[in-house]
């Protein structure tokens, strides 16, 4: 089967998806019978492009890598600079690629920029795709922390599949793991540290490095968002907990109503002084079912030696589930990269390859 890919949004995530999905043709190929096109592709600046019979992104990858010309990629490639919006571009393109549509070959990648505040216009990009008979599989946490309910009735009604494994954790399954291997399983809360960039911060304070200096550190690299008040005001593990807790828990949540705490330079003195009594204070975000609600927060927490999360150095992550039937399962990320968050959105493709895959439905706490 070849599925036609619109790729919405065009940046560090999507031209890796792009380069891995090339790496993996063969095996895409052998193991799934999965071949892929991209038709599309929107950006904010640098316009849009839409060619039935494929873009040749091999092309276009080279001309970012190469930079040998002075005029840019996008233009040598045939991208359209216009006042079109991208909800309208991708109505078209969809509309476009009705046969596929209709077949179910077709998927809308969603990689824009994640927007705290509302999970927009991304919301609205899910919403026109799945009305046009995409699938959408995702990187993007704003809408599943803002729109989990909406899309997914959406989807089903359409149905579609909207996937987001790369939204928590890169491609570290967690929505997988418990879609698809825990049938029967509840679970009742979770535990985790889910932002890189506080971690490697409260690890480096540790070791006597000022606050700045490793802030500055994960903004080099690349680790750090655009704006770092996502991370250090604890936005983006905002956005994580809530899309985890609406998904896992059945909440309604948004990262507006996660109890919301982050760290600034002043938590060096209370780092280096647990430490020095064998604890560790760690960014921790925590939900759990309290009657029919769910309650859910980010907070520095000082953790016992003991603790798992407390053994997380730099930019490791994890998250422990609380269970029913097994208890505790503990998911440890050790090192992410582009490449993992990439891995995350072809995972999601082969499982739409893979349909009809199961629909779990959580069981609503707050209805
Ligand atoms: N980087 C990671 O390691 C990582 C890990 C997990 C999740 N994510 C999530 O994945 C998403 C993409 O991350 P990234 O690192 O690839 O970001 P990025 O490099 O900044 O790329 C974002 C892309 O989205 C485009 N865009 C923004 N608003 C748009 C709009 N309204 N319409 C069309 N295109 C729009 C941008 O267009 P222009 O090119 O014109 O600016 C750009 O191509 C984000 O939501 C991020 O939170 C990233």
């Amino acid at each position: 089967v070849t599925f036609d890919l619109v790729l919405v949004g065009f940046g560090n995530v999507a031209r890796r998806f792009v380069s891995l999905l090339h790496e993996q043709r063969a095996e895409l190929q052998r193991d799934y019978r999965v071949e892929t096109r991209v038709v599309g592709i929107a950006t904010k600046r640098h316009g849009q492009v839409y060619a039935p019979n494929g873009v040749n992104v091999q092309n276009l990858l080279r001309l970012f890598a190469s930079r040998s010309s002075t005029t840019p990629p996008y233009v040598l490639a045939g991208f359209s600079r216009t006042s079109r919006s991208t909800v309208d571009f991708i109505r078209d393109a969809v509309r476009r690629s009705g046969a596929a549509a209709r077949d179910g070959r077709l998927v809308v990648v969603e990689t824009t920029t994640l927007d705290v505040t509302r999970g927009q216009p991304a919301i609205d990009h899910i919403k026109v795709a799945l009305a046009g008979g995409a699938h959408v599989v995702t990187a993007n946490k704003g809408p599943v922390a803002f729109a989990y309910w909406t899309l997914s009735r959406a989807a089903r009604r359409a149905r579609r599949q909207f996937l987001f494994e790369g939204a928590v954790m890169d491609g570290i399954p967690i929505f997988n793991l418990v879609r698809e291997t825990l049938p029967l399983v509840k679970v009742r809360g979770f535990r985790g540290v889910v932002n890189s960039t506080t971690n490697f911060i409260l690890t480096a304070i540790e070791q006597g490095q000022p606050y700045e200096a490793a802030l500055a550190e994960m903004q080099e690299r690349g680790i750090a968002e655009a704006d770092p008040s996502l991370d250090v005001d604890g936005w983006d593990a905002a956005a994580k907990t809530a899309a985890l807790a609406n998904v896992l828990l059945g909440a309604r949540l948004t990262p507006r109503t996660v109890e919301r705490q982050g760290i600034t330079p002043t938590i060096a003195k209370r780092a280096i002084e647990a430490r020095s009594k064998g604890r560790r204070v760690k960014l921790v975000v925590r939900a759990r079912r309290k009657g029919s609600q769910v309650v859910a927060r980010v907070a520095p927490d000082e953790l016992a030696e003991q603790d798992l999360l407390a053994g997380l150095e730099g930019q490791q992550n994890a998250i422990i589930l609380q269970t029913d039937l097994l208890e505790e399962i503990a998911i440890v990320q050790r090192g992410g990269s582009l490449t993992q968050t990439a891995y995350a959105l072809l995972s999601d493709l082969v499982t739409i390859a893979r349909a009809p895959a199961p629909v779990r439905r959580p069981s609503r706490a707050t209805r």
